[in-house]
């Protein structure tokens, strides 16, 4: 294993558990929270109250690591785009000013802007146990311009004439963001965070030809910066298929989240040299409790012998029981 595999393995340990979207709407005790702030934004850059919601899931089911509680549309925002989320239908992003958004002298507010979180970070880690990881989080560019450009629909697909039509270029913006998303990790780990995730949830919907473009350079700029800074880096390339093999090969980041669509033993044969996590879909904590665990049994006897991190192919659902994820921190601990 390589140095910082190691390292990623002693801060978050290669046998321990944490949930994507454990800190969320399907906790009773967030949303007490949300009903007295209704401002999504607001909320998260309140950095007392967001560093109690991270700390909530830790409270109550004593899981291995907490992920601090923000969201990756922090980063249009904090670049002067407006952004929103409404009730039962998710985030709506302003029209956007490339020209403006873009324009020189940004770092300075941008980290002004962004400052709460690291706020939130430092104060977080003191009180969260020395054996617990603190994981912090980007969105990957790709991801980040799917809500910036409004580049879906509501059936989950591209339009794609939004990318040709537009008098600018993709990968330029790309790099504009990977500069920002590269100054966002630096100072969440400065503040005390371990390890951070990078989140390219809609990467399934690239284009084919695009991928390199779009998924994979950006993904290598960013994993590179993190290598460089001795930073523990996990990236989840959600939708890939079979192209996770590539992008692990040409990213070569220290640990790789996989999707429910990713076969746990192919993964397990293909995706070498890097620390494996997630996978299980998070649909099976919805239904029969016995299915559940067959399904879990599945990724915890595949990867038994390798490190490996227990979490989900996506994040946890509203609707989910909190006792049924109780149950499977219960059973993994067990086996
Ligand atoms: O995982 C955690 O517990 C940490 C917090 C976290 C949030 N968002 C809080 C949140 C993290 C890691 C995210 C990442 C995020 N945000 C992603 C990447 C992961 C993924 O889910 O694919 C994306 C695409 C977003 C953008 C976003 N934020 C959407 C599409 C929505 C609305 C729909 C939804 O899933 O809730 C949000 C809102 C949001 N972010 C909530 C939370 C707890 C719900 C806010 C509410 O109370 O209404």
């Amino acid at each position: 294993m390589s140095n910082l595999k190691k390292i990623l393995c002693e801060k978050i340990s290669c046998k321990s558990i944490w949930f994507m979207r454990q800190a969320g709407r399907y906790l009773p005790e967030f949303r007490e929270i949300r009903k007295k702030n209704k401002d999504f934004i607001k909320l998260c850059l309140d950095y007392e109250l967001s560093s109690q919601i991270t700390l909530q899931p830790i409270k109550r089911f004593n899981l291995d690591s907490a992920i601090i509680f923000s969201d990756i549309l922090m980063i249009p925002y904090a670049l002067g785009q407006g952004v929103e989320f409404i009730k039962d239908h998710g985030p709506e992003l302003s029209e956007i000013n490339l020209n403006h958004l873009f324009s020189n002298k940004k770092e300075k507010e941008f980290i002004k802007v962004l400052s709460p979180v690291y706020k939130a970070i430092e104060i977080t880690r003191k009180k969260l146990d020395k054996s617990k990881s603190l994981i912090c989080f980007v969105g990957a560019p790709w991801t980040l311009l799917v809500y910036m450009l409004k580049l879906k629909n509501r059936k989950n697909e591209i339009q794609l004439d939004k990318i040709n039509n537009k008098n600018f270029e993709i990968e330029n913006i790309i790099n504009e963001l990977v500069k920002y998303l590269c100054i966002h990790i630096k100072n969440q780990i400065n503040a005390g965070a371990d390890v951070v995730q990078i989140f390219d949830s809609w990467a399934g919907l690239i284009p084919n030809k695009k991928f390199k473009n779009y998924c994979f350079a950006p993904a290598r700029e960013m994993v590179k910066f993190c290598k460089e800074n001795n930073i523990p880096n996990i990236y989840f390339p959600k939708g890939l298929r079979e192209k996770y093999e590539s992008f692990n090969k040409f990213v070569n980041p220290d640990g790789i989240n996989l999707d429910p669509e990713v076969d746990p033993l192919w993964a397990k044969d293909k995706l070498k040299n890097v620390v494996l996590q997630g996978g299980l879909d998070p649909k099976v904590l919805l239904g029969a409790e016995e299915d559940m665990l067959q399904k879990a049994t599945k990724y915890i006897q595949t990867f038994k012998d390798v490190p490996y991190v227990f979490n989900l192919g996506h994040g946890l659902l509203p609707e989910t029981d909190p006792d049924r994820v109780k149950r499977l921190i219960e059973f993994y601990r067990q086996n």
